[in-house]
């Protein structure tokens, strides 16, 4: 049995991961945005080892959440999973951070570095992130039009990539990226093609499954199937350089420096 924490659990594939999770006998810790929208899967709740609350778009909230989940222990494995799509505007967060960035990329990447290290990390990233491009000099938005898809296809490279990173700093921790493929939740929408079962279980399996091919690092997923990534996740100079200008937009460092 391991203990996990899963972002965004509220709703589409979090709360389905939550679920399948809870239902193999795991020990699930659960996220919300508000009490609000804590209350609306109080159902499930009820069975979970605990919900921890908080808006992700507020680096204060963010770092909240961090504490509300070492507070109840360590867990065996994250999932990285709430996200947001195509935002009307760059927006400003408490910290005047683009939206879409703070949620998809600043608020895993905090929770990454806040959270005691456990031994799995999976991050949703998306098919997407093949049109993220690897120019680093306006990733918050500040200088270009805003453009929401382009937006969402870069915060899904930038994660991709934080996964990969990750794997390379910390080769004792499994840490891997999963498109769940184009599924029917809030965000895909009704029309969306692919399997919402097939679309949750590649990050479930991932976090608790005691295969030998689920205890791998490093790995870009879909369907529990590993697919090579766009080639700037698994480049080192554009780990680095990302890593770099995440710690200088967030003030956290996530690696030690190398001597
Ligand atoms: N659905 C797809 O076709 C698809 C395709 C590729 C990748 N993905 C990725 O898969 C992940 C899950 O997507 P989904 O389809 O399940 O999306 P969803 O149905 O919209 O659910 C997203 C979850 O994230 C939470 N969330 C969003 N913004 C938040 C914030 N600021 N603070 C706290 N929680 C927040 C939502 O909370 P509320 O319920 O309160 O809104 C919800 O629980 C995302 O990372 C997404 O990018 C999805």
């Amino acid at each position: 049995m391991s203990r996990i924490f899963i972002t965004g659990s509220t709703d589409g594939l979090g709360l389905a991961a939550a679920r399948t999770l809870m239902k193999e006998g795991h020990e699930v810790v659960l996220h919300a945005r508000s009490r609000e929208r804590a209350s609306a899967i109080s159902e499930i709740s009820a069975a979970a080892l605990g919900i921890v609350i908080g808006d992700l778009a507020s680096a204060t909230e963010t770092r909240s959440i961090a504490e509300q989940v070492n507070a109840i222990g360590r867990m065996d494995a994250v999932i990285h999973n709430a996200g947001i799509y195509l935002e009307r505007s760059r927006g400003e967060t408490p910290e005047g951070h683009a939206k879409t960035l703070a949620v998809n990329v600043l608020a895993p990447y905090l929770l990454t570095a806040w959270i005691t290290r456990p031994d799995r990390l999976v991050y949703l990233t998306s098919g997407m992130h093949r049109s993220g491009g690897s120019a680093l000099d306006d990733i918050d938005w500040k200088k270009r039009p805003w453009n929401a898809s382009q937006a969402y296809s870069e915060s899904k490279l930038y994660i991709a990539t934080l996964a990969a990173a990750i794997a390379r700093h910390w080769p004792d921790v499994l840490s891997n990226a999963v498109d769940p493929g184009w599924v029917p939740t809030k965000m895909g929408g009704a029309g969306a093609p692919d399997d919402l079962e097939m679309g949750h279980l590649t990050q479930t399996w991932l976090a608790a499954s005691d295969a030998g091919a689920a205890k791998v690092g490093g790995g870009y997923w879909y369907h529990r199937q590993r697919r090579e990534a766009a080639a700037e996740v698994t480049d080192p100079g554009f780990q680095d350089a990302l890593v770099g200008r995440l710690g200088e937009l967030t003030g956290v460092r996530l690696f030690a420096e190398r001597r």
